[in-house]
């Protein structure tokens, strides 16, 4: 039996179709010495192609369609992003971790690294900004209980009437050597358990289309969650997961990532200030000192909720928009229980003297 070549009617219509429409013999023979094979194979082939009708002579035409021109064409599902890099934030304040996190992005370094702490302190934002400085592309992933397998490392989708494979953010950020960011993990299943290859530095196997990944420099993992991985007992973070011992082994170290000191808090409020047309110094060092006690409070179990980095800012947006320093703080608190919220205002009225509450207002209008 003469040596076949294998060879798809992908790559015969390719070849024949560089041709032109009208295919005569000579193009099939042509055709047929290309690929190895007798010419009655080409025919035999082009006989069941939807394209190709027999015309007269020998000549076969073939039906150019809009949809003969897509599906070659392999639509690509991810969009080619030319550049991941974040862009630098010039309210970004370093503190804390931040420098050993750079650090370690700056080593190029395979060294999966947790960071955990409580919300709105500056875990995501302390990835996201050592990224932007070193000019290193970053993927983030938010992690829910639903993330699975395909979402991760991809899967088919549907794109045009045909499936076409979708390379998930890992072997993204895999291939191009990214940093990765599994943001707030600890709202994962055990579904997660498909990156312990990834962490471990191996790369991943696509079972489903038989292509191995491997991880290119650069390429490093930071997970962000709000606890250690081991499930919240007090319920403030409803939704975390006990993450699988064997997954958080995988992780090299881990940063606890404490709320900045108000001198450091001051200063990112009043850059936020700043941007936003609205400094006010006073204001700003109120804040810090407020939530700095807050802070300290909750610690001692005194109270049940703190004052995050992050309510802090949306305290100076709003600020922002009314300019009224008590008005700006209750919008913001209105989302705790009213007896937190009501020592919360308290609180501020002590530190801040001069600020006007709208009832006092109000009774000096009235
Ligand atoms: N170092 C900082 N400099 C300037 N702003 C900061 C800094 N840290 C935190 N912030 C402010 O706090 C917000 C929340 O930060 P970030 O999203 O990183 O918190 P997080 O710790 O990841 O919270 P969560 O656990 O809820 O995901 C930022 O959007 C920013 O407004
Ligand atoms: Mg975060």
């Amino acid at each position: 039996m003469p040596f076949q070549q294998k060879f798809s009617n992908e790559e015969l219509v390719t070849f024949l179709s560089a041709k032109g429409t009208e295919i005569n013999s000579d193009q099939i023979k042509e055709a047929a010495a290309h690929f190895g094979v007798k010419t009655q194979s080409v025919t035999k082939r082009l006989g069941k192609h939807p394209q190709f009708t027999k015309g007269s002579r020998g000549v076969w035409n073939l039906t150019v369609a809009e949809k003969l021109e897509q599906s070659y064409q392999a639509p690509a599902a991810v969009p080619a992003v030319e550049d991941l890099v974040p862009q630098k934030d010039p309210n970004y304040v370093p503190f804390g971790n931040f420098a050993d996190v750079k650090k370690i992005v700056q080593s190029g370094m395979f060294y999966p690294t947790f960071i955990t702490g409580l919300s709105g302190n500056g875990k995501t934002f302390s990835v996201e900004q050592a990224c932007a400085q070193l000019g290193r592309e970053l993927i983030r992933v938010n992690i829910t209980i639903e993330t699975d397998e395909d979402d991760l490392i991809g899967g088919f989708r549907l794109v045009n009437g045909e499936t076409v494979w979708h390379n998930g953010p890992v072997v993204e950020a895999l291939e191009r050597g990214a940093v990765l960011l599994l943001d707030e993990v600890d709202l994962a299943s055990n579904k997660i358990l498909c990156l312990q290859s990834v962490l471990e530095g191996k790369g991943v196997f696509l079972k489903k289309i038989g292509r191995y990944v491997r991880r290119a420099p650069g390429f490093n993992v930071f997970a962000t969650a709000n606890t250690k991985g081991k499930g919240s007992d007090d319920g403030r973070f409803i939704g975390t997961n006990v993450l699988n011992e064997a997954f958080l082994e995988r992780f090299a170290l881990t940063f606890e990532q404490e709320y900045p000191s108000p001198k450091i808090e001051q200063k990112i409020l009043e850059k936020a200030a700043s941007s936003l047309g609205v400094l006010d110094e006073k204001f700003c060092e109120n804040l810090s000192n407020w939530s700095d006690i807050i802070r300290k409070t909750f610690r001692d179990g005194g109270i049940d909720e703190v004052i995050s980095t992050r309510r802090l800012v949306h305290i100076i947006r709003a600020f922002a928009i009314w300019q009224d320093r008590m008005k700006a703080i209750k919008v913001c608190v209105n989302r705790f229980d009213e007896e937190t919220k009501t020592s919360f205002i308290e609180l501020y009225d002590k530190i801040d003297a001069d600020v006007v509450t709208q009832e006092v207002a109000d009774d000096q209008q009235g």
